[in-house]
């Protein structure tokens, strides 16, 4: 079927953890596979939109010619890279599972075994929050929340601290949904409180219903 190019937007995407390294073996990192990220950016792709897509360490490829790939390891690096791009965007897609902390001391060297360590962390920057302050009124900027209790209550305030125009709601409580899963069942938050909750369904066609209310933005 021959898609219609109706997407002339330049549109970043964060996807994937982020890796805070500890010592030169060592990382604190989570559970995401950054699956649900790529297919947004190979749906708003094939919608004629060019697509920054800023990668934490995954296993996935990257094939649309419209895709521009940017590989980041840390917290940092990410926010640094998505600060630059920013500017240049029409809006931007936060869907990486960002590390809240990372070490305060990185080990050059493997750190020897031991009988107790303590690792101090500090906080990693809030790169949808930055994002959300240097929003202008054309950008849109969208978020996700991947909440265990008083979701929807959660999700609305991250909706509005950060700055987001909706917030993609996904519950782990949901069985096929979250991490690794190739099907996702969310809700979507809009500013005005409108809730539009789907069915459980293939990250492709979550991707699709994300793209539909990008395109229903401005
Ligand atoms: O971690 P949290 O639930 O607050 O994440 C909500 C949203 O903020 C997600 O879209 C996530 O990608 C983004 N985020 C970010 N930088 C962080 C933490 C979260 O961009 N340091």
């Amino acid at each position: 079927m021959k898609q219609k190019i109706r997407l002339k937007k330049k549109i970043l995407i964060t996807a994937g953890p982020t890796y805070e390294a500890i010592d030169p073996v060592r990382f604190i990192g989570n559970h995401s596979t950054g699956k649900m990220g790529f297919a947004i950016a190979e749906e708003l792709a094939q919608r004629g939109a060019q697509v920054t897509l800023v990668a934490g360490p995954v296993q996935l490829t990257t094939s649309h010619p419209n895709i521009t790939r940017i590989d980041v390891t840390s917290a940092q690096e990410m926010c640094d890279v998505c600060l630059k791009q920013f500017p240049k965007m029409d809006g931007a897609i936060l869907s990486a599972a960002v590390a809240d902390f990372t070490p305060v001391t990185k080990y050059d060297k493997k750190i020897k075994e031991k009988q107790s360590l303590t690792i101090e962390l500090k906080p990693n920057p809030d790169i949808a929050q930055e994002l959300g302050k240097r929003k202008k009124t054309k950008q849109f900027l969208v978020g996700f929340a991947l909440e265990t209790n008083n979701e929807f209550t959660n999700a609305q305030g991250k909706l509005e601290k950060k700055n987001f125009d909706f917030i993609v709601l996904n519950s782990l409580a949901d069985k096929g949904a979250g991490f690794g899963y190739d099907t996702n069942k969310v809700s979507i938050i809009e500013r005005n409180g409108t809730v539009t909750n789907y069915e459980l369904k293939s990250k492709q066609d979550v991707a699709k219903d994300i793209a539909d209310q990008i395109e229903k933005l401005n």
